[in-house]
């Protein structure tokens, strides 16, 4: 029996690759079970129209995959400007406003997202709310190792909710992210609207580096459904 949330997946991935990858790109590569999808599509059209594309990983993930598919790797270094970015996400609302990082991979992906023309959402069914929490119920928050005490204490003083210092599961030991980082995931309270300030509040505390809260940041949302059809959201 075909997964319908795979099937979902691959739909949205398929659709954001056709519509918005061009030949001559620079594209970056999110991370994520859905990207896999996209670079699946990405190859077949790199061979099939001799497409020239080069990409940006967000990730350990999204290199290995670029590698791997033999795609042109190309970095920040020598290309700091994207044509687009195409990414996951943990949670998308109505207002594309994101959660990411449930594979620990948001602040890379922040810092290729920050440098494209515009960031395409790729996901299934299950990531489309119309507010953030309905589904996915924490933000992932990558912080320097030894501040994760204070830094935990100063989230739920000021928001209040419960936050988590994740934990390997293949490891004793908390999981150290692409950048030899921590990841507290902040499990929030309802009622929460402004998460543009909780962005803004929690990145300014020393310790941490990024947040896996995406605010004005996608400009198109793909949601394969489970009927098979695909949803854009603008
Ligand atoms: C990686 O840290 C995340 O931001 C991913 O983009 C997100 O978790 C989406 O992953 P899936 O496509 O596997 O749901």
């Amino acid at each position: 029996v075909p997964d319908l949330k795979e099937q979902a997946k691959k739909k949205a991935a398929v659709a954001a690759v056709d519509e918005h990858v061009k030949d001559g790109m620079i594209l970056g590569v999110g991370s994520g079970s859905t990207i896999v999808y996209a670079v699946e599509r990405l190859v077949e059209r790199v061979e099939q129209e001799k497409l020239k594309v080069v990409c940006i990983p967000t990730s350990f993930q999204a290199h290995q995959l670029i590698v791997q598919n033999k795609l042109l790797l190309g970095s920040l270094d020598t290309t700091p400007i994207l044509d687009c970015a195409i990414d996951g996400a943990d949670e998308v609302d109505s207002d594309l406003t994101l959660i990411k990082g449930g594979g620990g991979c948001q602040t890379q992906e922040k810092i290729v997202a920050s440098c494209a023309r515009k960031l395409v959402i790729v996901a299934d069914y299950t990531k489309d709310s119309k507010t953030l929490g309905e589904q996915y119920k924490k933000i992932p928050i990558e912080i320097i190792p030894l501040s994760h005490v204070p830094v935990s204490l100063k989230i739920s003083d000021r928001f209040g909710g419960k936050t988590q210092l994740r934990m390997g599961k293949m490891k004793a030991g908390p999981v150290v992210s692409d950048n030899g980082n921590f990841i507290i995931d902040w499990f929030f309270p309802e009622g929460i609207t402004d998460w543009k300030s909780v962005h803004e509040y929690i990145k300014l505390i020393p310790g941490v580096v990024e947040t896996g809260l995406f605010v004005n940041m996608a400009e198109m949302a793909y949601f394969g459904l489970s009927d098979g059809s695909v949803k854009t959201v603008t």
